[in-house]
């Protein structure tokens, strides 16, 4: 993004500022369904960027959606997303099911034998039929670099639950059909190799599964984790050489021709539209350190923080007003009164100066609504969504108190 541009948002919205970028969006969108066998699904997972214009856009390339709250939900309802959504997630509650019933959701990832009993509880009493994956841990372990399955996590069924004696009789439960398996390996994978490794033994599982249980598997959701940088400005991940290796393995399985097979993704799609924009309010020295204070910090890229990932040395700083000689080590804090608000510690930078308009690239996903959004209760940054140099529409997402007096 040019420096003129990114002060012409800045005056209309304030700074701090997030920038979406609906090119990129589409752009990864061609390139990922590109990437996968012939006639799979992509869904978006919105936990990585519920924005209305980014959900839009991935709806407007074929993309489904995955969700898994009722405001997700209503956020994908509110993209245009009607029969082409699939809730799931850890501690589906009553009420939950209940509101994605009503919005006329009928397809599910189910967790567990609680919830597959609540989910068919609660569809008797909405009186519709649902279709439910079961979501597996499978006994292998993954390749991924934050790992969900595979491991002993809280996602899913452990794998050896269901092919224990008794487990296909608990899930026989009326007005829930299982019709397929996903298997959700975890996030930042970082080869073609490893991700056809990890479609292999979904497709392995879904299989395994299906015959234990006795049921007709037509759905395998084999998970994604594609990979793509984060607040950095290194290069995206190469995908090239995905299709052949994705389309080997499914192929080769005995699904292949009786299942629908399926992927989700959030980081990839959406990461790479979304820069920071910040400005620098103060420079201090205290001792032998330098730091930079920033009108941003971990309530608006806490997804860093809040994952054990402060990334100290990693964070990409662009300076959009200013590139000057030279180069410091500093340490990049927001104005959060916490010693925590760090962004980066000992980072090598050119020198800046109070006023100094600075971008931190490929933040479009796990930022802002990955972040400690009331802590200290500052406002929230616009969140605008572009396309060339136009905007499309701009947000605030609101994180003050509202009574609930008046209902
Ligand atoms: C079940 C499930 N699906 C999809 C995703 C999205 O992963 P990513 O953003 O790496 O594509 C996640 C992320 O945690 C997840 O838990």
């Amino acid at each position: 993004m040019n420096a003129e541009f990114s002060n012409e948002l800045i005056s209309q919205h304030g700074s701090p500022l997030f920038a979406y970028d609906l090119d990129a969006v589409a752009a990864r969108a061609r390139t990922l369904i590109a990437g996968l066998p012939e006639g799979s699904r992509l869904y978006y997972s919105f936990k990585a960027n519920p924005l209305p214009a980014i959900a839009r856009e991935l709806r407007a390339h074929g993309v489904r959606a995955e969700v898994t709250s009722v405001g997700e939900m209503v956020a994908a309802k509110n993209a245009g997303f009607e029969d082409n959504i699939v809730f799931g997630g850890p501690g589906k509650s009553e009420a939950m099911i209940a509101k994605v019933l009503a919005a006329g959701v009928r397809h599910f990832s189910c967790e567990s034998f609680t919830d597959a009993a609540r989910l068919s509880k609660m569809a008797v009493q909405a009186g519709v039929e649902i279709t439910a994956m079961l979501r597996v841990n499978p006994q292998q372990a993954p390749d991924a670099r934050l790992a969900m399955s595979g491991v002993e996590s809280q996602f899913g069924f452990d794998e050896a639950l269901l092919l224990a004696d008794g487990a296909a009789e608990r899930l026989r439960l009326p007005n829930f059909t299982m019709n397929g398996v996903h298997v959700y390996f975890g996030t930042q994978v970082a080869s073609v190799e490893a991700l056809a490794k990890n479609t292999r033994c979904a497709l392995e599982t879904a299989e395994r599964v299906s015959r234990a249980l006795g049921f007709e598997c037509t759905v395998v959701n084999a998970g994604g984790g594609f990979p793509w940088p984060y607040a950095s400005d290194a290069a995206g991940s190469d995908l090239a050489g995905l299709r052949e290796a994705l389309d080997a393995e499914w192929r080769a399985s005995p699904l292949h021709g009786k299942a629908q097979l399926c992927f989700e993704s959030g980081r990839y799609l959406c990461a790479s539209s979304g820069t920071l924009l910040t400005t620098v309010l103060d420079v201090k020295r205290a001792g032998t350190k330098t730091y930079v204070v920033l009108d941003t910090g971990i309530h608006h890229l806490g997804g860093m923080s809040g994952l054990g990932r402060i990334p100290r040395a990693s964070l990409t700083l662009l300076n959009l007003t200013s590139q000057r000689d030279g180069e410091l080590v500093m340490d990049v804090v927001g104005p959060l009164c916490s010693p925590l608000d760090s962004l980066a510690r000992g980072q090598k930078m050119a020198p800046v100066e109070v006023g100094d308009v600075l971008a931190v690239t490929n933040v479009g996903a796990y930022g802002l609504t990955a972040s400690l959004l009331g802590f200290l209760s500052h406002e929230t940054p616009a969140e605008v969504a572009y396309r060339g140099a136009e905007v499309v529409e701009a947000w605030r997402l609101p994180c003050w108190h509202a009574s609930l007096r008046d209902g």
